[in-house]
């Protein structure tokens, strides 16, 4: 198959909402990263998401609609805890866990009683759900297991052949995806850090319950309940290694291990550190946006084979940082030194 490449113009966005309707598979822009998508109503179009990511069958996915008003048409009960969610954080990156409607299928909940909602802050991707008529149920798009994808080169650089097409609205804004709060328990739950940091959420909810996912390594087997949080995520063909501490011990640190096949991963701030090293920053320190934003990005730029060892720079603090963080751990499969600790 060939793989259009559509940008957001009026005629081009009705050619996406086209091919969603008729089965097909789009990838589509959002703030957080670029979605895979298809109609969330339709099985055998949500089965070839699963197909061309390569993605497990037990992992579901999340249904982008328009309009908070659409809310009810797919979820059985919606609590007066998601409408302020909504009030306060739509269009935007949260996506919320609610009891699900008959109406959507098994295939895109992996059967699970819950659906994952959210409505994406981008006026194109917003415009094809309204022009298709159809909720659109999109993963990442990315090749299963690889970093997100946060520019339409990205997502041709892993699906071309494999999908219909790619709306091309521009670099993701954030960069990484959408917290997930699941509101069918007593008390919220954050399941996957996000856009919106874990303290906004708090001040407006009171209470916020933080999923072990969130921070600590979850066994392959384990029972949890965002099941992506489970697989191995974001990884780069080298491995990474996270170097905590100061950002001037850190560069000690690596300079006294640096070898041919390693690269560095810094803040904006320390490339004069690792001057001669030829370092990759993804971002300001001083700016968490700028972070997330050029993560995966420069994972990716990391991801040519040359490569063999990453010692990467991780921030510290609240906010969309969080996220960042547990991105970067998850990639580095959770090795971490304190280069003010570790013996010489
Ligand atoms: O920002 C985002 O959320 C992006 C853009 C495209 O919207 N989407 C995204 O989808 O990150 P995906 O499939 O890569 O990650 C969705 C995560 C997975 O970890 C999945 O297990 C979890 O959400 N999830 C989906 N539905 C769920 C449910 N009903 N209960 C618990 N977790 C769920
Ligand atoms: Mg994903």
């Amino acid at each position: 198959m060939t793989t259009q490449l559509l940008s957001t113009t009026e005629h081009d966005l009705e050619r996406a909402a086209e091919l969603i309707k008729s089965g097909g598979l789009v990838a589509i822009p959002t703030e957080t990263v670029y979605g895979l998508g298809a109609n969330g109503l339709d099985p055998e179009a949500v089965k070839k998401i699963f197909l061309a990511k390569g993605r497990p069958q037990d992992n579901p996915l999340i249904l982008h609609i328009h309009d908070a008003a659409q809310l009810h048409d797919f979820c059985r009960e919606v609590p007066e805890t998601a409408l302020r969610l909504a009030e306060a954080f739509w269009p935007g990156p949260l996506t919320m866990i609610l009891p699900v409607r008959e109406i959507v299928p098994k295939t895109t909940t992996a059967g699970l009683d819950t659906v994952g909602v959210r409505c994406p802050d981008n006026d194109a991707t917003r415009k094809i759900i309204r022009l298709a008529g159809v909720p659109i149920a999109a993963p990442s798009a990315n090749t299963s297991g690889k970093p997100s994808t946060t520019t339409a080169a990205h997502v041709l650089h892993d699906m071309d052949g494999k999908i219909d097409a790619i709306v091309d609205g521009g670099p993701c804004r954030v960069g990484v995806e959408s917290t997930i709060v699941d509101l069918t328990g007593p008390v919220p739950r954050l399941l996957r850090p996000g856009g919106i940091g874990p303290e906004r959420l708090e001040a407006l909810l009171g209470a916020l319950e933080i999923d072990r996912a969130v921070t600590g390594e979850i066994a392959r087997d384990a029972v949890v309940r965002a099941p992506g949080m489970k697989y191995k995520h974001y990884a780069p063909a080298a491995e990474v290694l996270i170097v905590e501490g100061s950002s001037e011990a850190a560069a000690r640190w690596v300079r006294e291990r640096f070898a041919p096949g390693d690269a560095v991963l810094c803040f904006r701030e320390e490339l004069p550190l690792y001057e001669g090293l030829n370092p990759t920053a993804y971002g300001l320190e001083t700016d968490p946006i700028s972070l997330s934003a050029g993560l995966f990005a420069a994972l990716r730029r990391l991801d040519d084979g040359a490569v063999k060892r990453i010692f990467a720079r991780c921030p510290t603090g609240g906010g969309v940082n969080v996220a960042t963080r547990n991105r970067l751990r998850k990639s580095a499969g959770f090795r971490t030194v304190n280069a003010e600790e570790a013996a010489p």
